[in-house]
């Protein structure tokens, strides 16, 4: 029913991510031309044109410098427990999406249980629709890509652009999609932006050209994570996006015998100076916890499972988890409210 509805709506045009279009080199998406100005990025020393995403209020780019410290589960994680926040004033539940940027790396679809998923549909505008599942909407370049095999995820596709073409489908990415529930309806409270790691064409192309409310940088404790984390910061400042705070991830783990946390990537000293000298904020301090890992391999984020069905396998370890993820989502909420 919902389906049939859609489909009347819709255009579905055919958007063939094929070889034809990744040669298009100011169309990576291959979506349909759309009259309006076309977001440029600024030539150096020349006025910077930041922009809002169309229908949605708060952008927050969840960062690292590092690639593996479990930015994306963070990232998903994040959205669902700002998803389930009902703040007083806005009467109602906060409406979530999640961008995935990480063109080279995309792992939201998996992230989601979402990588068989056909093409995102278009609009009758020509703009992208997202991907919904566990009722919270999605885009990526995961999405775009085409399938491998009848089995194989798509992201095994490996895309082989460089520079400009990069620059111009995160402009699509950021500018093209129709956040609005079947492309009508009230938009997004939030977009929650997965950001690839690292300081790269990406991370300028966002802090240039869109307005971003807030960041947050993820790391875990190891030093070399820690030397990145300096930089990422100073690269936000540098675009003037606020940073809202960092997060230590894989901090410690509490095996099922015993109640002592074990620092198995060493002290989270270091971090927590490191956080200090450069007057950031440390929102929250996550554990290990297997069932974090098996829920993202399954596509179901681990703030979705019930409390039940993870205390067999991750006693207290669980429980933190998800409690720090929701109080970080209330300080998430509040810091972009208070923009
Ligand atoms: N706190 C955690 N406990 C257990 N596994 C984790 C935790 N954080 C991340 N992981 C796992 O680490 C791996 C990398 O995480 P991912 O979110 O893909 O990192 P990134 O986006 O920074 O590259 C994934 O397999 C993920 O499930
Ligand atoms: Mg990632």
């Amino acid at each position: 029913m919902l389906v049939t509805k859609l489909t009347q709506r819709l255009v579905l045009r055919s958007r063939a991510f094929s070889v034809i279009h990744a040669l298009q080199h100011d169309n990576p998406l291959g979506l349909p031309r759309r009259p309006g100005p076309v977001p440029q990025i600024p030539r150096r020393g020349g006025p910077i044109q930041k922009r809002p995403i169309p229908h949605v209020k708060k952008v927050l780019a969840v960062a690292s410098g590092k690639g593996g410290v479990g930015k994306s589960t963070i990232a998903v994680n994040l959205a669902f427990s700002l998803a389930m926040l009902k703040p007083q004033l806005l009467g109602r539940r906060v409406r979530v999406g999640v961008l995935d940027l990480d063109i080279f790396g995309p792992s939201v679809p998996t992230l989601m249980g979402l990588q068989h998923t056909d093409e995102p549909p278009l609009t009758s505008a020509g703009a992208i629709l997202p991907i919904i599942n566990h009722g919270l909407p999605t885009m990526s370049m995961g999405y775009l890509l085409p399938k491998s095999g009848p089995t194989a995820p798509r992201e095994d596709a490996a895309v082989v652009w460089r520079g400009l073409m990069v620059q111009k489908a995160v402009q699509q990415l950021l500018f093209d999609v129709d956040w609005r529930d079947g492309g009508e309806g009230p938009g997004l409270d939030v977009l929650v932006v997965d950001m690839p790691p690292g300081t790269g064409d990406v991370q300028l192309t966002l802090g240039q050209l869109v307005v971003v409310d807030g960041a947050v940088i993820v790391s875990t404790p190891q030093d070399v994570a820690l030397t990145d984390v300096r930089r990422g910061i100073s690269m936000f400042r540098k675009v003037s996006v606020p940073i809202i705070g960092t997060i230590l991830n894989q901090s410690y783990f509490v095996c099922s015998s015993c109640t002592t946390p074990h620092y198995l990537f060493g002290s989270p000293t270091a971090f927590h100076t490191v956080a200090k000298s450069l007057d950031v904020p440390v929102l929250g301090e996550l554990p290990l916890v297997k069932g974090v890992s098996v829920g993202g391999d399954n596509g179901v984020p681990y703030v979705l499972t019930s409390s039940k069905e993870q205390a067999e396998d991750d006693s207290a370890n669980g429980a933190a988890w998800r409690n720090i993820m929701q109080e970080m989502a209330g300080t998430v909420w509040q810091a972009l409210e208070g923009e």
